[in-house]
């Protein structure tokens, strides 16, 4: 054994200094065969692997979840169950600036759980917002494109951004909610969190049922200011992920219930609107929230890059009694998360201890870069086989699936009496809002306007709020145009003129 004490190389062997590389004289040049050097510069040159391409920035925690109450009616999944108890992952982000950028800047809040359940890891990757920008995920690209930075300047743009959504009226939901209070939240503790999609539910008999889920933070849904959030910019571009950090250390556990939305296949075929739109809510009346349990989160991470930057979440990863839905969002993430984690942490991610199931596993994939876990050479490497192999169980399996049939095209989905983008957006502004919201509401968009330079895109920024809410759009006009006025030369009270820029 070697002692803990002193340093060694990766091979184990004691190294001879940490301070001075082997040089010929004190004076002279470094030379090649300084192995430990070699080896310490390459491995550091090697210690990033690629950030996320989207919510690069976040932090996590451990935690339990236990069930309350009886919902096997609806679900044979072992998570769900009466009494159940499951460890879990909860990792929070944000969505579209880079790994070392702000927490506080305005954007929605990823939240993303692995389940660690008996029968297999189950992934639910949500946000804090229980809808999406788009409806269709070949347009995913195009709007984190317009989230992110210009080829040429490498700046993020007001214009890109907001031509996309303006051209994009299905994203009138999630960017209320984006350009309300909760687009600032004052902690990721204080966020609540959503499936967001219709997922189904299988119960022991086969049948089915359509779920949403919601978590609801048990410190409440509190936020803080445009100013405030720009202040702790300034000052603390970690806020959260310290504050998370913190609170845990403390002893101070954050917890949240558990609560889900159950829809009938029957209800779900005659529903007002597409119970599988993304951008639309279920509202509560019709289908009430029922709350099954909580969890809590009790122990921070050992390792940050170990357990939450390799930590891999993929709505693909579903366990008996849980399965996708006609969502055609959903049915794109499915493809698309484990295929990043193959290129961002390579093949064989589902090994590394944060990934690795809590259940048995027992795939026949086999080999890849950095394959460690392998079984006895006796087994077969194939199914079906002779050989006593695991095999298949569709029973166990417990999936569900649903009837559909038509011309494969390209097409929006099929319209229902009450489909439409602007709708739930209005009441979230008129019937949700306060009237402080409201007036929050209103100087976020005149600050949104006016970083925009393309003049048909602040016409059609108009437009669009207009269509939300015609109170809200004439409000943001009537101030657009007081403080373009204010600002214009022989105004009353302009402003002293702009310093020259010093490069110019
Ligand atoms: C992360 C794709 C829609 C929530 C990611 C990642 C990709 C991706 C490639 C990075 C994965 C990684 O490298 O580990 C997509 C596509 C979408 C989509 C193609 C649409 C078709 C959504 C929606 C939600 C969401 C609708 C929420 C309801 C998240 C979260 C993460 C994430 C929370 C971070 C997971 C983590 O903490 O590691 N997405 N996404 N995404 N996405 Fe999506």
């Amino acid at each position: 054994m070697t002692d803990p004490n002193y340093t060694t190389k990766d091979n184990g062997a004691p190294v001879a200094s940490d301070e001075f590389s082997r040089t010929v004289g004190s004076d002279g040049p470094t030379v090649l065969h300084d192995h430990y050097l070699v080896e310490k510069l390459a491995q550091f040159n090697r210690e990033r692997v690629p950030e996320r391409v989207v919510h690069a920035k976040g932090g996590g925690a451990f935690g339990t979840m236990t069930i309350t109450e009886d919902v096997s009616e609806f679900t044979r999944a072992a998570l769900f169950q009466p009494g159940a108890q499951t460890p879990l992952l909860l990792r929070f982000s944000s969505v579209a600036g880079e790994l070392g950028s702000p927490d506080t800047w305005r954007d929605v809040r990823g939240f993303a759980l692995k389940f660690y359940t008996s029968e297999g890891n189950y992934d639910l990757v949500g946000n804090n917002t229980p809808i999406f920008f788009i409806r269709d995920g070949i347009k995913f690209p195009d709007f984190i494109r317009s989230q992110k930075r210009l080829p040429h300047t490498h700046l993020r743009d007001a214009d890109m951004q907001w031509d996309f959504w303006t051209l994009s009226p299905e994203s009138a939901h999630q960017v209320t909610y984006l350009m309300g209070d909760r687009g600032l939240p004052t902690s990721w503790r204080h966020v609540n969190g959503y499936g967001s999609h219709t997922f189904q539910w299988i119960n022991a008999a086969g049948e089915t049922f359509w779920v949403k889920y919601h978590f609801h933070s048990q410190q409440g849904v509190h936020n803080i200011t445009a100013e405030q959030a720009q202040q702790i910019v300034g000052e603390d571009t970690d806020y959260y992920l310290r504050d998370l950090y913190d609170a845990i250390e403390r002893g101070e556990y954050p917890k949240w219930d558990v609560a889900v939305q159950i829809m009938t296949n029957e209800e779900a075929k005659t529903y007002r609107f597409n119970p599988f739109d993304l951008t639309k809510i279920w509202p509560h009346k019709d289908f009430p929230l029922r709350k099954i349990g909580e969890f809590e989160l009790n122990r921070n991470p050992v390792n940050y890059f170990a357990e939450i930057e390799q930590a891999a979440f993929a709505p693909s990863n579903f366990v008996p009694g849980i399965d996708a839905s006609p969502d055609k969002m959903l049915l794109a993430r499915i493809f698309s998360y484990a295929d990043a984690h193959r290129y961002r942490i390579g093949t064989n991610y589902n090994e590394l201890p944060v990934n690795r199931p809590h259940a048995e596993v027992h795939s026949y994939a086999k080999e890849g870069a950095m394959r460690h876990f392998y079984s006895g050479g006796e087994r077969p490497v194939y199914a079906p086989n002779s050989l006593g192999g695991p095999r298949a169980d569709a029973v166990r399996a417990g999936e569900g699936g649903w009837q559909n049939d038509g011309d494969l095209v390209r097409t929006a989905y099929t319209l229902r009496a009450e489909d439409d983008d602007f709708g739930q957006a209005g009441t979230l502004v008129r019937e949700v809002f306060d009237d402080e919201q409201k007036a929050r509401f209103v100087e976020t968009l005149v600050g949104q306007y006016e970083s925009l330079t393309r003049p048909e895109v602040k016409e059609r920024f108009l437009w669009y709020w207009g269509q939300v809410d015609q109170a809200t759009a004439d409000k943001v006009r009537a101030q657009v145009e007081a403080n373009a006025s204010a600002d214009s030369p022989g105004a009353p009270y302009s402003k002293a003129p702009e310093a020259e820029p010093v490069n110019a």
